[in-house]
């Protein structure tokens, strides 16, 4: 199997090697999604894992039983990474997939698809910090240097997955062209998890009880996720996530970035979020970045 190499890029975009091969990333680009897939779509560090237990419970009706047996790469695969294949081979089921990659790469895989779409979103001053201390805690993701030489890189869109303003801009200018779409924010999720999962259920058409929501609600509240092995990513062995010098279940708020930024790093962000976004009125239902 031909992992990709440090310094190799698929369609110009850096995928870390450990996870990702030429083949893997040419399976997503041409995937026959079914009618009956769920399709969780992130930029990293965006809620990504959230997104997947709440549709997981969502889909047990509150039970938690799969949350807390199945680890979340089993039950929601990442689409481009190499095992998704074969999980995919033995499930039964409704499947509930995940993926990183940019609109364009999945744009021809997707027309026509009536899959349901969840696009989770989240202020890019929170995700450029939550990336950086995930840098420094992935074996598989290059020393990120200083947060400042983070941030320079980050705004170019030279990290892994490439860039923010391409992700963003690319999924929500698109909407239109997706048969079933959900878009939601980090930052609503944060702010009324119950109607957030309330919302999701009913986009699934998997409507909850209110006992049933209540249920979700609790087992996927960030210290509810934060113990679960199955989604706090402590199963991943030490040389490929050294736990000594992070938590993948690190803060989980809301602005946590005015921690980290200075006043200049900030205004630097906001010029270039200014330039870049082509349309923001579908974005921020958050506090402006
Ligand atoms: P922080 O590093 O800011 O804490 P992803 O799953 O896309 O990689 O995103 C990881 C981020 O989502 C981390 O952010 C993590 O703590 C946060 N997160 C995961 N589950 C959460 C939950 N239940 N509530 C709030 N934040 C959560």
């Amino acid at each position: 199997m031909a992992r990709l190499d440090v310094t190799e890029t698929f369609h110009n975009i850096m995928f870390p090697g450990h996870m990702h091969t030429k083949d893997s990333l040419n399976y997503a680009i041409n995937f026959q999604f079914q009618d009956t897939d769920t399709v969780i779509v992130t930029y990293p560090k965006s809620g990504t894992t959230w997104m997947q237990e709440i549709i997981t419970l969502v889909l047990g009706k509150g039970d938690p039983t799969i949350a807390q047996t199945q680890p979340n790469w089993a039950r929601a695969p990442w689409l481009e990474q190499y095992y998704c294949v074969d999980v995919l081979k033995a499930s039964t089921g409704p499947r509930i997939i995940t993926t990183h990659l940019p609109y364009h790469l999945l744009a021809e895989a997707l027309q026509d698809s009536k899959a349901k779409v969840i696009y989770v979103a989240r202020n890019l001053k929170d995700v450029l910090v939550s990336y950086y201390h995930f840098h420094k805690m992935a074996n598989f993701l290059p020393d990120p240097g200083t947060f400042s030489d983070f941030l320079n890189d980050f705004l170019k869109g030279a990290v892994h997955y490439g860039s923010w303003f391409d992700h963003v801009n690319g999924w929500t200018s698109h909407t239109k062209d997706i048969h079933n779409f959900l878009y939601i924010t980090y930052e609503e999720m944060c702010k009324d998890l119950h109607v957030s999962v309330q919302k999701v259920s009913r986009f699934l058409q998997c409507n909850l009880t209110e006992d049933e929501l209540m249920l979700a609600q609790k087992h996927c509240s960030f210290n509810s996720m934060k113990e679960n092995t199955m989604v706090n990513y402590t199963l991943i062995p030490q040389e490929i996530m050294d736990h000594s010098k992070g938590k993948f279940m690190r803060k989980g708020k809301v602005g946590d970035w005015k921690n980290t930024f200075t006043e200049e790093q900030s205004r630097l962000v906001d010029d270039v979020y200014s330039s870049q976004m082509t349309d923001s009125s579908l974005l921020f239902k958050w506090e402006c970045p």
